[in-house]
């Protein structure tokens, strides 16, 4: 019989991440994902090596595109320190309604290595989403994890959180000084 149990990884740093990073500048980052059709065994032993990639590089969040894959999929954990608490796998997800209460916080981007910018997110969204066994979910997240989950699916749709940065002075400095060049950044701010 198939078990459903939540992924059993466990949340510490490997000597090596078995996926390889993509970073800011690379085209994959820039590339609509495709949705999944197929949720398998293949695809949860490819969730458990994001996840391991994850947890060795300190990442609360980590989306396919970031490890060079044009798959719609995402893992989240901001229960870094809790092993027993499962991470969060989201196959597919879509933004069902958001809040009009907007929230204020710093982010950083495994794709983007110490840098940490202030970005306005909804303080609250609905994700409609399937999980690693393919059930459909539909979930209110708020919080630290409203803010990782809609930064992974930016990731999705090719977006990073530097576009969304609106001081171009500290954007600028804090790219510069990591050595990402500014030309990289997409501006989404200025869009409507
Ligand atoms: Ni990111």
């Amino acid at each position: 019989m198939a078990t459903t149990a939540p992924l059993l990884v466990e949340k510490v740093k490997l000597a090596k991440a078995p996926l390889e990073m993509h970073y800011l500048g690379d085209r994959v980052l820039r590339q609509p994902a495709k949705r999944i059709s197929r949720i398998d065994d293949s695809l949860r032993e490819l969730i458990t090596q994001m996840l391991q990639t994850m947890y060795t590089q300190d990442g609360i969040g980590l989306a396919a595109p970031q490890v060079g894959l044009n798959k719609q999929l995402l893992v989240v954990d901001c229960a870094y320190d809790e092993p027993d608490v499962p991470p969060l796998v989201l196959i597919n997800p879509k933004i069902v309604s958001s809040s009009r209460e907007i929230s204020v916080g710093q982010e950083g981007c495994l794709s983007i290595p110490n840098v940490f910018l202030d970005v306005k997110r909804p303080a609250m969204v609905e994700v409609s989403y399937k999980d690693e066994y393919g059930r459909p979910q539909k979930r209110k997240f708020e919080g630290l994890p409203a803010r990782v989950i809609q930064h992974e699916m930016d990731h999705l749709n090719g977006v990073m959180f530097v576009d969304r940065v609106e001081s171009d002075l500290e954007l600028t400095e804090a790219l510069t000084q990591e050595g990402f060049a500014v030309k990289h950044v997409r501006s989404v701010k200025k869009a409507k």
